[in-house]
Formats: C-alpha cells, structure tokens, sequence
C-alpha cells in the first residue's frame, strides 16, 4: 500500500530539507586535510569522517521528525522501522570524488516500502538527491513527477526526452569497489562499448541516474549498487517516464540496473544482457 497523499507530500518536503542540510554541512565543514579514515569492502573502498557525520546528521533528523520510521545508510547505524516507511540513505555518493575534490557528488534521502534488503520486496515512495556543489536539486514523490530545482529558482519538471538510437546514446556505468571484479568489469564494457556513443565513469550513481532523468546522459548501467546508491533517483527517473530495471525480468538489484527511456532501455538491457552473459563469472566477489 502507498502512503495517502498528504503523507506522500510530507515524506517529500522531509527527505529535501534534510538532504540539503546534510550537503551544507559536506560543503561546509569539509577538513581541509581530509583523508580517509578507514576502508570496508577493498582497499580502495573508502569512507571520510564526513560520510559518517553527514549520515548521522541524516539520522538524527529523521528520527526528530518521524521516531517510528526504519533508517538504513550505507555508514555504521541502522534503525528498524516501526512504522510503513525506512528512510534509505547516502550521506555522500561519489565520496572518492569529495575526497579528490571533484564536485560531482551527492546526498541521497529516499522514503522507501518494504523491506529495502531484499530486492523486489521494496520501492521508494518520496526522494531527494542533491549536489551541493552546483546546487542541483532533484525530488520527487509517487504519482506527481520528477523536479529539478537549481539555487533559488523555481523548480522544473523534468519529462524524459526521446532517446537517441543506441549507437548515439551517451551512458553513464560506475564500477565498484571490488578490485576481484576489475576484470569482468572490463570485459563487460568490451561488450556495450561498441554498440554506444560513447561511456561517462562520472562517479555518483544517484546523480547518474537524475542525468538520465534530465537528459544530460541518455542512459545508465551497473553492477553492484546498493539500494542507498539507488533509492531516490529511481524515483526520480520514474517519475520523469524512465525506465529502470534489473536484468530480465529482475527489479533493480545488486548484480546489474538500467536506466533509459522507454525504447533505449530495451535496446541497451539487449545488450547489457549479452555482455553479462559472455562475460561469465568473475572468481571473486559475488
Ligand atoms: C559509489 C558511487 C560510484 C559507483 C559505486 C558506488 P559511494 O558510491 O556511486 O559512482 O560506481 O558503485 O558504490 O561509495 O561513493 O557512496
Ligand atoms: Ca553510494
Ligand atoms: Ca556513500
Ligand atoms: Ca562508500
């Protein structure tokens, strides 16, 4: 069941404000020696005092404002939910960008149904994902549209335009952290790049998919997103006319999503599909 509309509205407004707030404070009170204070999954997978601050901050909002609600963020401290809605949430998407200080990252805050650990068994509801940087702001809730504020200026709705053919589309990928993958990885994008214009690794997921929302990238594909990278934008994209999917029938999951138009999104899945295939099993990582 979705939230009545007046929820729907709130959840909204919720996910904004504290998405904002929390990009204020990664723009703000970025250290000047930052560095990263641990790593997880590989190596190279790393996290900054700011990605735990900003979650906290996220966390703590959220609870003021709505104590039964779930929280899941991709930092240490989650929350069961005791109510229909978990909050869902990056506190910094791109963060090896923040570190380099390359301003294409992001705070994702997502309202989600469901269980948001099990693929298929959820979907997000209300979102927002910002770019403090440029101040791009995208939000959304189910059933009234994708928008695009900028600054101050009064929001847009964003409509998915017509997609190029497949050999024109311009699609952004990410590859994840798990350096065991570096070689599947590559052979997949062996098999895609011949069919496309071209391949953007621009380094946040979440503003990614707003792009193919906007228009500034035609399409989208990745393995190894976690519903934190994917939550809000999902929505986003939807409620622009996107499609956005897993491979086959599959929801959006782990081991792959696309992103495109209606009619790009089946010509890139074909293809993504057959790369996946040929490209066979990587011998680490899952
Ligand atoms: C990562 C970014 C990146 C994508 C990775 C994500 P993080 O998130 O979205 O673009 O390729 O799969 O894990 O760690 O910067 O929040
Ligand atoms: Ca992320
Ligand atoms: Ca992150
Ligand atoms: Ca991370």
């Amino acid at each position: 069941a979705a939230p009545d509309a007046d929820t729907l509205e709130a959840l909204e407004r919720l996910a904004v404000e504290v998405c904002v707030e929390a990009g204020r404070l990664i723009v703000d009170e970025r250290p000047a020696n930052l560095g990263v204070s641990k790593t997880k999954s590989t190596a190279t997978d790393v996290v900054t005092v700011m990605d735990q601050r900003a979650q906290d901050l996220l966390r703590t909002r959220l609870h003021e404002a709505r104590p039964q609600d779930g929280f899941l963020g991709e930092e240490e401290g989650g929350a069961a939910s005791r109510s229909e809605i978990t909050w869902v949430v990056d506190p910094i998407d791109g963060t090896v960008n923040y570190l380099y200080g390359i301003p294409s990252y992001a705070v994702s805050v997502a309202a989600v149904v469901g269980d948001p650990t099990t693929p298929g068994a959820w979907r997000p509801v209300a979102g927002a994902v910002v770019n403090p940087v440029t101040g791009e702001l995208f939000h959304a809730r189910h059933g009234s549209g994708a928008w695009l504020q900028v600054g101050t200026a009064t929001a847009t709705r964003l409509e998915i335009a017509a997609p190029p053919q497949l050999g024109h589309a311009l699609v952004g990928t990410g590859f994840g952290y798990d350096t065991g993958r570096r070689h599947w990885q590559a052979t997949l994008l062996l098999g895609v790049l011949p069919h496309i214009r071209d391949i953007r690794r621009i380094g946040s997921a979440a503003l990614d998919i707003c792009a193919v929302a906007a228009g500034t990238l035609d399409a989208y594909f990745e393995r190894g997103l976690n519903p934190w990278d994917m939550a809000a934008a999902w929505l986003v994209l939807t409620e622009a006319g996107g499609v956005f999917t897993g491979l086959g029938a599959a929801p959006p999951n782990d081991q792959m999503v696309v992103a495109a138009a209606p009619t790009l999104h089946t010509a890139l899945h074909e293809v993504v599909l057959h790369a996946a295939e040929r490209s066979g099993t990587e011998t680490t990582g899952g």
